[in-house]
């Protein structure tokens, strides 16, 4: 990993930015079961996405959408059932032919692959914005303070906000703060980025503007985005594939034309019918 690794697609889509996007199964969900006491949130789920696509998660709430992504940040474990990322269990480790539960240091080494961006922006409070995006690269990565900072200005300019680079995050509007907290996720150099309703706590006004920012990322880079979204509109343009969930099962999946357009379930048009 060095600070030259171009953020951009390359020609060779191989980039070490995502040396696994190439359409091989990046995440895998293997008969995850969840629950919260007798609440069954998850009943295992199966499901994949394979590398360098984007995927929408869509359904009622509390069907289970965070519930996924937590499970993928480890904020969660799973009751019963593996999940893979990249081909390396998440939350077990092979020892000795066996699978085990994963001591720490295995689950800090693959959660390396996952950035997440939450509804509420979670930024550093006392730190800038250029040192929001470059704390963790450097703490955390180990890059250079002068790498970390060239790497956080083409982010800066990737989310359209150059010239906000030595503001706090109080002087920023919601839409200019969530904007950072993609830079920053970005900044980790993630093969798979999850995005948990990322706009639901912004003024309406600055929904678009977000929105923009996550089309171009979906258009012009190689990063596989797991996303759970109300905004159809949005999840109808970058979704290669969209999810319908129902109390934690997969009612249904193809792409967004036909999720959208010709749904097989008449609990899919009920949902769409409500939300669109
Ligand atoms: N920490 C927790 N403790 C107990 N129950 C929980 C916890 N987290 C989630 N749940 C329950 O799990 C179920 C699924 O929640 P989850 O947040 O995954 O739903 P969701 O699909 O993201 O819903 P929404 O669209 O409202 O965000 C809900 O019934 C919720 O109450
Ligand atoms: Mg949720």
């Amino acid at each position: 990993m060095s600070a030259d690794t171009p953020l951009m697609k390359e020609p060779d889509a191989n980039s070490d930015a995502n040396p696994a996007a190439d359409g091989s199964e990046l995440i895998r969900f293997d008969k995850v079961t969840k629950r919260f006491g007798d609440n069954v949130v998850l009943d295992g789920l199966d499901f994949s996405v394979a590398s360098g696509k984007h995927v929408t998660l869509i359904g009622p709430s509390g069907s289970g959408k965070t519930t996924i992504l937590r499970l993928l940040m480890t904020l969660a474990k799973p009751d019963e059932g593996t999940i893979k990322v990249n081909g390396d269990y998440l939350t077990h480790e092979e020892k000795n032919g066996k699978l085990v539960p994963a001591g720490e240091k295995h689950i800090r080494e693959v959660r390396k692959n996952i950035g997440m961006v939450f509804q509420q922006f979670n930024l550093f409070p006392n730190m800038k914005v250029l040192r929001n995006i470059t704390e963790a690269p450097v703490t955390v990565l180990g890059m250079s303070k002068d790498a970390a900072e060239e790497r956080a200005r083409e982010l800066l300019e990737l989310v359209g906000l150059t010239e906000h680079v030595d503001k706090y995050p109080s002087q920023l509007s919601g839409g200019q703060q969530q904007r950072v907290a993609i830079a920053r996720a970005l900044a980790m150099r993630p093969q798979v980025l999850l995005l948990d309703e990322v706009t639901s706590a912004l003024d309406p006004e600055l929904v678009a503007g977000v929105l923009d920012v996550l089309r171009d990322i979906a258009r012009t880079t190689d990063i596989t985005m797991l996303c759970v979204t109300h905004e159809m509109n949005f999840a109808r343009d970058i979704s290669d594939q969209v999810l319908m969930f129902d109390s934690g099962r997969v009612l249904e999946s193809g792409p967004p034309e036909k999720i959208f357009g010709d749904p097989e379930h008449e609990r899919t048009r009920e949902f769409l019918g409500a939300v669109l």
